[in-house]
């Protein structure tokens, strides 16, 4: 009996970077597509009657003209922040230590642990996240919760725990030699384990000191293959606290940089106040950032220049920053980077968009060769989506001339109910 499952619709296809190249010549999508999923594994994309024709034994899911895309990378989130998401008013550090490290403290429980990282991933998978990487909190039982919720699920996953010795509260602190040992151990059981993998994780230069950010250095050059995420660059009134906290550096990078923290592997969220150097840096070194557009505005972070960045030749992801980002949704996520890019004076293409939400994403984390396109030898991780999932989306969908014009609307006015179906390893979830 074949195990093959031949999926048919409007397949989105991507095949190449559509900041570096024009969109046209690497995105398209296949109005009478297929993917044929067979073993957790997508085994072909092409015409849906010729995919048809060629395995007559599989199990056809016509999903008629909703869109097939891969299923959307989420490059930064907080899972433990899930509870406090849209809590008023604050700027960065106000609204860190007025909500997000009184919720962090509650994770030294496990069982709240398992129950926000269920929730997370549950509330993800809903708005046709497949893939996320998430800071957990300090403690190594909230890092246990979620990779093992996600090995339930078969979810594609890497999170790390924060690590912070100073500038907070007392039950959210490390060592510089806990913070070590504690990521070591649950790198040593997590990373590679199933779906999922491990990225060192300091929050960022303003909780650390540098005794800590040498020991995570430390621990990255022991195990390069690990993602490392931290913060940069967010908000001007950080980016001068970090400047009396690190008296000797040149920027907010060089904090990270001379610890050893800047490299290929490192994923730093926001990166909205860069310095040219800074840049230069990342660009030399392949180093990814990822634009978390619905955060920047929420805490007003400021506005991400993504497309010099990417003209730059710069890795970029997007991502949710829950709870940080006002929403689950990676649909609401790319309406709020073309909303910015409009302010930045770049009107991002749909092509784009759906690009950084997928494979920029996947790219971002070195994920390209498991997640983020839909193309033979990738793991089977889809989300199906609505072009008319509300009246007024469907209005307009059924103005637009071209696919990528009814795209746009349910970009720009979507959530989860757009998302008509999730599959995860070729298995369907929604
Ligand atoms: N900088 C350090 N920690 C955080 C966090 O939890 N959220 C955001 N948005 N920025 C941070
Ligand atoms: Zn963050």
């Amino acid at each position: 009996m074949s195990n093959e499952k031949l999926l048919l619709g409007q397949v989105l296809e991507i095949d190449g970077d559509p900041f570096a190249d024009a969109w046209q010549d690497v995105v398209r999508i296949d109005t009478g597509g297929g993917v044929l999923v067979s073993d957790g594994v997508i085994r072909a994309v092409g015409d849906g009657a010729a995919l048809r024709q060629a395995h007559p034994r599989a199990e056809v899911i016509d999903h008629g003209d909703h869109l097939i895309c891969p299923g959307f990378v989420d490059a930064h989130a907080h899972y433990p922040q899930t509870a406090i998401i849209a809590s008023w008013g604050k700027r960065l550090i106000d609204w860190l230590n007025t909500y997000t490290f009184p919720e962090e403290m509650r994770f030294s429980d496990p069982a709240y642990a398992r129950e926000v990282a269920e929730r997370h991933l549950a509330l993800t998978l809903a708005h046709g996240t497949t893939t996320v990487c998430s800071y957990a909190t300090i403690h190594p039982e909230s890092v246990t919760a979620y990779f093992e919720a996600a090995a339930v699920e078969n979810r594609r996953v890497i999170a790390g725990k924060t690590c912070m010795d100073r500038n907070a509260p007392p039950g959210l602190c490390d060592t510089p030699q806990s913070a070590y040992d504690d990521s070591k151990a649950l790198l040593e059981r997590w990373h590679g384990r199933g779906r999922a993998e491990y990225a060192i994780t300091p929050r960022f230069s303003p909780t650390s000191t540098p005794a800590q950010l040498e020991a995570l250095g430390s621990l990255w050059a022991e195990h390069p293959d690990c993602l490392m995420q931290t913060h940069l660059s967010e908000q001007t009134d950080e980016i001068a606290w970090v400047k009396e906290l690190f008296p000797q550096a040149r920027d907010y990078l060089d904090t990270y940089e001379t610890h050893g923290l800047l490299g290929a592997r490192g994923v730093y969220g926001h990166a909205i106040h860069l310095e040219p150097r800074e840049i230069d840096r990342l660009r030399e070194t392949g180093a990814a950032l990822v634009h978390c557009p619905t955060s920047n505005t929420f805490i007003g972070s400021g506005l991400m220049d993504v497309a010099r960045l990417a003209a730059r030749g710069i890795s970029l992801g997007l991502a949710t920053d829950t709870g940080g980002g006002s929403s689950f949704s990676m649909l609401r996520t790319m309406a709020a980077a073309y909303e910015i890019g409009q302010l930045r004076g770049a009107a991002l293409h749909a092509a784009q968009l759906m690009w950084l939400a997928t494979a920029g994403s996947a790219r971002s984390l070195h994920l390209s060769d498991r997640v983020g396109r839909l193309a033979p030898g990738l793991e089977a991780d889809l989300c199906v989506l609505d072009l008319a999932s509300t009246p007024a989306i469907g209005q307009r969908a059924a103005r637009a001339e071209t696919v990528w014009e009814a795209l746009f609307a349910t970009i720009m006015m979507g959530d989860d109910r757009a998302v008509a179906s999730v599959w995860v390893a070729g298995d369907r979830r929604l």
